[in-house]
């Protein structure tokens, strides 16, 4: 038995999560496995009305679990930068995720913008830091609102946090079947210290523990072009948290977009957080037509990261069978409902 919190939050976030869950139960039963499921209301709807985002005692809480299992946060009547900071980032910093999986898969059926690219083309993880650099807060405002105006805003990592995240990545590409090489993505040409940190300890990390994984380093600029016009090269990429914000969003349109990138924020060695990567669409919501690929996917990551990797490998193989019937994979477009999409893997899966 595993115990997982679930967080549905906003908009779409409960109707997606709610179908992952369906999925999770039926590939769950058929190993004999039970998971017990605890729900938190958190998002923009409690923050409305009590002021609260995620208090301190539903964090102690949150550390007790197998697993957490999230919708989406985002509310359009709460201020940017509230709940991501308030809940999200909140979680990530202090459950010290500090790894973002974030796997860019192009599955069958599903259209890519990329001309001439197919599933055999589209297959890498980036592996996004997740609890430093830009994304700490460090920096400041000043004399707010006159000319002299200044704000500053720092990427900030020291060598413990760009250790662990670069041993992660290399264990991740030892262990992934690809091609055993893991790409550094930075800008050393011009964030000449932080990324002169990366730099050597990714150097001296492959060459001291890992010299039968190959090395490459790209520029996040030129990686952007690449993800475009050769993906089929990139087997694993390990960014900085900012970089690997912008990267994955990018990775996802060519793996069909928002209704089917998942994430995994990691705490390899404590509680791990699993999400969509899209928002909380709030256009959709209570519609029955958000596409829960997505969250079915993050489902399937969730058992994977637990150890069940028959059970995340049945969740996999049960979607990419329903995805193959969906006419496309956005909200609306789909040819079924988004409860449908649920019942027909949970039906495979079981
Ligand atoms: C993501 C999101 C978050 C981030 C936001 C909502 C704070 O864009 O998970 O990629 O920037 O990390
Ligand atoms: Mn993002």
């Amino acid at each position: 038995m595993y115990k997982i919190a679930v967080i549905g939050g906003d908009g779409t976030g409960p109707e997606v999560v709610a179908e992952g869950i369906k999925v999770l139960n039926a590939a769950c039963a058929k190993k004999g496995i039970k998971l017990d499921y605890t729900e938190y209301d958190l998002g923009g709807k409690r923050y409305l009305k009590t002021g609260e985002t995620l208090p301190d005692s539903v964090l102690e809480e949150l550390k007790k679990f197998d697993a957490i299992y999230l919708g989406a946060i985002g509310h359009p009547d709460v201020k940017p930068g509230i709940l991501e900071k308030g809940i999200l980032l909140k979680a990530r910093f202090e459950l010290d995720q500090y790894i973002n999986l974030r796997p860019v898969k192009l599955y069958p059926n599903v259209e890519t913008p990329l001309k001439d690219k197919t599933c055999d083309h589209i297959d890498y993880v980036v592996i996004r830091e997740n609890t430093g650099g830009l994304y700490t807060g460090i920096g400041g405002i000043s004399m707010k609102g006159t000319e002299n105006e200044v704000a500053v805003q720092s990427m900030v990592y020291n060598r413990y946090q760009v250790e662990r995240c670069l041993k992660y990545a290399f264990e991740y590409t030892k262990k992934r079947n690809k091609n055993k090489t893991l790409g550094l993505v930075g800008k050393t040409n011009v964030l000449t210290y932080v990324f002169d940190l990366w730099e050597r300890a990714f150097h001296e990390i492959g060459e001291k523990n890992y010299k039968d994984i190959k090395r490459e380093y790209y520029h996040v600029d030129a990686t952007c072009m690449w993800m475009v016009k050769s993906p089929e090269w990139f087997d694993v990429l390990v960014t900085c948290n900012m970089f690997g914000d912008i990267i994955t969003d990018l990775g996802a349109i060519t793996q069909g977009g928002m209704g089917v990138a998942a994430g995994g924020n990691l705490n390899p060695e404590g509680v791990s957080m699993f999400e969509p990567i899209g928002g909380s669409a709030p256009k959709y919501t209570g519609k029955n037509i958000i596409n829960p690929i997505a969250a079915i996917a993050a489902a399937s990551m969730m058992m994977e990261i637990l150890g069940e990797n028959d059970i995340a490998k049945n969740i996999e193989n049960s979607m990419i069978e329903v995805m193959k019937t969906m006419k496309s994979m956005s909200a609306g477009n789909m040819g079924m409902s988004t409860t449908e999409v649920g019942d027909k893997i949970a039906k495979l899966c079981s």
